[in-house]
């Protein structure tokens, strides 16, 4: 017996400035996971190709397969099977842009296909959100488009939307890797009430200007306090290339996800490869090489391309 599915999902920008484990949108971006299981065969097995391809192992800790298998053993009796996991892998690694959720999502994703399960995408969701602790990257990858996430007694619960403000994200990846855990720790665990205002304020606008088509508070609605204040200094460079990008026409910059991208939000009328080049140019003058690529919104999700079931 063997059976295979393939799942595509897309890369996702969490935080979007204020909105710190809760906001996150879609991008144009993707990674391609089939799974083919079989019972004539037992372990791991996994073929790479794209970005990072050196750096992924067939193993357990690998988040493809453990998030497989966290599903996959709740839902069947079947242990002993083999997995073989064919990655097109196009979203840079530890960067900021959910390399690790697509491999949740996919991994959730095609374990309920494989099982005859057929989740829905709630329960893949509560799936997804478990292993990965917080909804923001998982639900875009799962929902495409805007969503707004928050979690509740473990309970992860989404508001999916397209926003009507049409916009290009110009996202510069700096070859540096930054690790989720890392960003993470560099947050203190308690802030100031007035920055607590300033987040509330800001991600209300932000939601608010972004439904209603109104970029020119994007300069206003994309800033923060609760993160980027403290993750600056592990990306030498930010406030350089934040400034040419805003110099190039973009309404705005932020961190990516917990880094090391820099995201700018710009009109599609806007040049975005000059958006590009002068952010990359400004890493560059502050010793950081980095390379640009010009996204949009993704509104499907996460896709199934194909099934041999
Ligand atoms: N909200 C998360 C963070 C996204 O900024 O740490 C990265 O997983």
């Amino acid at each position: 017996m063997k059976k295979s599915v393939t799942v595509r999902v897309p890369a996702t920008s969490a935080n979007c400035g204020p909105g710190f484990d809760s906001l996150g949108l879609a991008l144009t971006l993707y990674n391609d996971f089939t799974f083919t299981i079989s019972d004539e065969t037992f372990g791991f097995s996994l073929d790479v190709e794209g970005e990072g391809k050196d750096s992924f192992h067939a193993s357990g800790r690998n988040m493809a397969f453990a998030s497989f298998l966290a599903v996959w053993n709740k839902i069947t009796d079947r242990k002993r099977i083999g997995i073989h996991v064919k990655m097109n892998n196009q979203v840079p690694k530890s960067r900021g842009l959910g390399s690790s959720s697509t491999a949740i999502v996919a991994g959730v994703t095609a374990a309920s296909i494989l099982s005859g399960a057929n989740l829905s995408q709630d329960e893949i969701l509560q799936e997804s959100n478990r292993l990965e602790g917080h909804p923001d990257n998982v639900a875009p990858a799962i929902y495409g488009g805007f969503t707004i996430s928050f979690q509740e007694n473990g309970v992860a619960h989404t508001l999916r939307t397209v926003p009507k403000m049409p916009l290009q994200f110009i996202a510069v990846v700096p070859d540096m890797q930054l690790s989720t855990h890392m960003a993470r720790e560099a947050i203190p665990k308690e802030i100031a009430h007035p920055d607590a205002v300033f987040n509330a304020s800001r991600t209300a606008l932000l939601t608010a200007a972004l439904l209603e088509d109104r970029p020119e508070l994007l300069q206003y609605a994309l800033e923060d306090k609760l993160h980027q204040p403290y993750r600056a200094g592990l990306i030498p460079g930010l406030p350089e290339v934040f400034t040419a990008a805003e110099e190039a026409g973009a309404y705005k910059c932020i961190i990516s996800g917990s880094g090391s991208t820099l995201l700018a939000y710009a009109s599609p009328e806007k040049d975005g490869d000059a958006i590009g080049k002068a952010m990359v140019e400004a890493f560059a003058r502050c010793g950081q090489i980095s390379r640009y690529l010009i996204l949009q919104l993704n509104t499907k999700g996460t896709e199934i391309l194909q099934t041999n079931l």
